[in-house]
């Protein structure tokens, strides 16, 4: 298995080009089952989550094309197959995104029932009960959500507690070919699940509301496909925000919409940082201040994100004070903490929330992440401990960031890949 060594190199700088977003790119990839005619995709980030959905979606029978510039035209007028097997769901939870758009235009799926994982249980109970207002028959057969409509959906009024982004994804691409009109209340308002709205209106979905925290779909009878590109990944901008904050840095990050950050810049300007925007780039600068510790509670979009939760812990565990984080989307996704004391951090955790008490060093271990954002927090903790820090289980970190050795070589970082 591949593993990172990251040492510690003082200030980064220049600026970086952010990748579209991974959890805007896989509800598109899997929405484009919906349309009869071919749809092509651009800025879709080559990642192992991204590899996966194709591959899911071509074992279904979608025809698959590259262009030249990597554009991705996927065409779903002659499916062979409505199932995602468990060897897919298993690798990644958001194959479940295909139980909408093929209910809605098949009237028909058979999808594996995802289980947990590492950051919590995550059940898919509001997808389930969603399709089931709408009129679906759905049994839960070894491990497989078999789900079947007698004709079209009809629309209903749904409420969704609590938040589900891919909750709100799945139902939104099951109610645009329902007959009549869905609602959907406290809906997630994420910029993923908006730019996913607004690719299916482009196919032709009448759906209103887009970013408020109720989705109004009147149902229509067909879709068609179009050209569309993915918004950018605001996380993984947050991501290398944060290795600026963390090594005192000033850093650009480009292609990027600030709004979609918003909250995360003022916890930035919190800690301490300066930060400037344009319509496209955030520029942070740590040059010369201090980190100061901020208190941050996760919570759904427009408050601050889970998935920028572990980055913020590292920027607090070397800040000059103490802090808290309290998490309250998923149960568990506090595993960086264990490592992250490994190298130095002073933090302690009772129920959901950590208490960081700041340090003025960190230093250099083997850790190992269980996934995604918590490796991330471990490479940014690997950029200022003193010594090598060693990433295991990289696959995690390939899953959600494009290119991240060569986005950091550009800034100045020293990291490196180790294949085994
Ligand atoms: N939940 C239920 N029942 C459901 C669905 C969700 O109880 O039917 C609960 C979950 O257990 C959790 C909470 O609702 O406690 C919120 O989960 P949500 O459904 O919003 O998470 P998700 O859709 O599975 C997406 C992202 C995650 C991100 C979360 C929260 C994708 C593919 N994944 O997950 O991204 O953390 O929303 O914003 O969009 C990541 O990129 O590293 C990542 C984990």
């Amino acid at each position: 298995m591949d593993k990172l060594v990251v040492s510690c190199q003082g200030e980064l700088s220049g600026n970086i080009e952010i990748s579209g977003a991974k959890n805007a790119a896989l509800p598109i990839l899997m929405g484009c089952l919906l349309a009869e005619t071919p749809t092509k995709l651009s800025n879709v980030p080559h990642l192992m989550d991204v590899t996966t959905s194709i591959q899911l979606l071509a074992s279904m029978g979608v025809d698959v094309l590259f262009d030249e510039h990597l554009n991705i035209e996927l065409d779903a007028s002659h499916l062979t197959s409505k199932e995602a097997p468990y060897e897919l769901v298993n690798t990644m939870r958001a194959s479940i995104l295909v139980l909408g758009p093929l209910l809605g235009r098949f009237g028909e799926a058979k999808v594996s029932l995802p289980g947990g994982c590492a950051i919590g249980s995550r059940p898919v109970d509001i997808h389930i009960h969603g399709m089931q207002k709408m009129g679906a028959d759905i049994q839960v057969e070894q491990g497989y959500i078999i789900a079947k409509s007698n004709g079209r959906l009809k629309g209903a009024d749904i409420s969704m507690t609590p938040v589900t982004v891919t909750g709100t994804e799945n139902l939104l691409m099951a109610a645009v070919l329902a007959e009549g009109t869905t609602y959907l209340r406290n809906a997630a308002r994420e910029p993923e699940v908006t730019d996913l709205a607004e690719f299916l209106n482009k196919m032709g979905a009448k759906i209103s509301g887009l970013g408020t925290s109720t989705l109004v779909i009147e149902g229509v009878e067909r879709l068609s496909g179009v050209e569309y590109s993915v918004i950018p990944d605001r996380i993984e901008a947050g991501t290398y925000l944060a290795a600026a904050a963390i090594t005192k840095s000033k850093l650009t990050v480009t292609k990027v919409n600030p709004k979609h950050l918003s909250i995360v810049l003022d916890k930035f300007t919190e800690a301490g940082a300066d930060i400037t925007c344009t319509a496209n780039t955030i520029t942070l600068d740590m040059r010369n201040r201090s980190l100061k510790p901020v208190n941050i509670v996760t919570d759904p979009y427009p408050l601050f994100p889970t998935d920028m939760q572990a980055q913020f812990l590292v920027m607090n565990a070397l800040a000059d004070g103490e802090s808290t984080i309290q998490e309250t989307i998923f149960e568990n996704r506090f595993m960086h903490v264990s490592e992250l004391a490994r190298m130095g951090a002073d933090i302690s955790i009772e129920g959901n929330t950590a208490t960081i008490r700041g340090v003025k060093k960190l230093h250099g271990a083997p850790v190992m992440a269980t996934d995604l954002r918590a490796s991330a927090s471990l490479i940014l903790a690997g950029l200022v401990a003193e010594g090598e820090t060693i990433v295991n289980r990289v696959y995690h970190i390939d899953r959600g960031y494009e290119l991240i050795e060569e986005k950091f070589h550009k800034i100045g970082a020293h990291i490196y890949r180790l294949s085994d």
